[in-house]
């Protein structure tokens, strides 16, 4: 078919950058942990007695072993999170499948997706999924058993999320540490507000799934006014999906999606607010068929030519606007995770460290002192010693002669006698 569509060889992706970030933050960490550890322990092993370690000293670091503790925790969990929103049916289900290279969540006419869905990288090789307030782990081999353990949890609501784990061989986003969020359509909802704060203030991009068969709408738009307002310029994309339903209008497509760019750009930079210029904003929107390009990577990973069947026209120009959407996406996540995720954790590793140094240099300010203390009192004592013999040495000297000469005398008067 002439057309390359290998998928981005991990090394290449943008996505290493926040890969890289994280594996060096958490080096690092690891070492502010063992010097923080270290200090506490010294601490705790200067004798009471001595008097050189305060209270609140003791207090401040043994703080810092827990915050470290808790860091490294989140570190360890961190990765890049992107979620999904849209109308029912405008496939939001088909844009993540295709982005992961499988059919792995539900989808279908109708309203299919009734809750939120994380799917993130499953660390032993095997598919499950766990609900919320459940640890019991669900095996999921195929997506209509996944269909159905979600209807199983439908007394959850849609504001619940199910988490799936899912193998990592055949999806580069997984394995680079990307969680993808689906949810159910804006339009079904009326809790948007709870879903955009449990489920959209960590969120490092959203993407909407528009329908380029209609127009934006109010309920979609409203749902990005909440979510910046929660959230200070967030990273919106927006993806015209079921573009192929274009092809069978030639003669409107040029004008069509003219419209849609025209109307989505005014969106993000003068409604929104959350791109600068009109040229950023054209940057972020694009013309796609997520129903295409899944089928083309699922026949790839079979061996089959990427577009088999009936393929409508400008198959290829939708497939590669689909792949610049995510090598845009990848840059922007993985700049923007890296920033949001790691930049606090950085400040406060900074301030552990420094306030940890400031009591270990108090420490060994006032043990200098009482050790220069300490040689001065023995100087003295060695003075006074010093003293003390040298007068010793010349009462000794002095007696030696009175005893010489009472002797000499006792000898003379012995002689006279005699
Ligand atoms: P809910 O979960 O119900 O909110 O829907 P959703 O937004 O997840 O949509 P879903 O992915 O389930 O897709 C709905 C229907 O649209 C399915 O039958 C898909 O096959 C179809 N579909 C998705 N993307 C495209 C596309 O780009 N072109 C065409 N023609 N159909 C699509
Ligand atoms: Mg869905």
């Amino acid at each position: 078919n002439g057309l390359s569509i290998s998928p981005t060889t991990s090394l290449q992706s943008p996505l290493q950058i926040f890969v890289r970030a994280k594996k060096k933050i958490n080096l690092v960490y690891g070492e502010v942990e063992v010097y923080v550890n270290d200090s506490a322990n010294f601490l705790l092993g200067v004798p009471k007695n001595c008097e050189l370690v305060k209270q609140e000293e003791q207090d401040i670091v043994t703080s810092h072993v827990g915050k470290v503790k808790g860091i490294r925790e989140v570190l360890a969990r961190d990765h890049m999170k992107v979620a999904f929103f849209g109308r029912t049916s405008n496939g939001k289900s088909t844009v993540i499948n295709s982005m992961l290279r499988e059919r792995i969540l539900p989808s279908g006419i109708g309203h299919t997706t009734n809750c939120f869905i994380q799917v993130e990288a499953s660390e032993n090789g095997e598919s499950y999924l766990i609900a919320e307030n459940s640890d019991e782990r669900k095996n999921v081999k195929s997506v209509s058993q996944l269909a159905h353990s979600l209807l199983c949890s439908d007394s959850l609501g849609d504001n619940s999320l199910v988490k799936v784990f899912w193998p990592t061989d055949k999806c580069p986003l997984l394995r680079d540490d990307v969680v993808l969020v689906d949810s159910p359509g804006i339009d079904v909802s009326p809790n948007l507000d709870s879903w955009i704060d449990r489920h959209c203030l960590d969120a490092d991009v959203f993407v909407l799934v528009a329908n380029s068969e209609s127009t934006l709408m109010l309920t979609e738009k409203n749902f990005f006014f909440k979510v910046s307002a929660r959230l200070s310029k967030p990273n919106v994309f927006v993806l015209n999906n079921r573009w192929d339903a274009s092809a069978s209008e030639p003669e409107f497509l040029e004008e069509v999606r003219k419209q849609h760019l025209l109307r989505t750009v005014d969106f993000l930079v003068d409604e929104l607010k959350v791109c600068n210029s009109r040229a950023e904003a054209e940057q972020r929107v694009f013309f796609v068929s997520a129903k295409e390009v899944l089928q083309a990577r699922i026949n790839e990973f079979k061996g089959l030519p990427i577009n088999t069947g009936m393929v409508a026209d400008g198959f290829h120009g939708r497939y590669f606007e689909f792949q610049d959407f995510e090598r845009k996406f990848e840059e922007c996540i993985s700049k923007s995770a890296v920033r949001t995720k790691f930049d606090q954790h950085t400040k406060r590793g900074k301030a552990i460290v420094s306030d940890t140094r400031n009591v270990m240099e108090a420490l060994l300010e006032r043990a200098s002192v009482k050790r220069a203390a300490k040689t001065q009192i023995r100087r003295e004592v060695l003075d006074h010693l010093d003293f003390t013999e040298k007068q010793l040495q010349l009462v000794t000297v002095e007696m030696k002669d009175k005893i010489c000469k009472m002797v000499e005398e006792v000898e003379h008067k012995v002689s006279k006698a005699l």
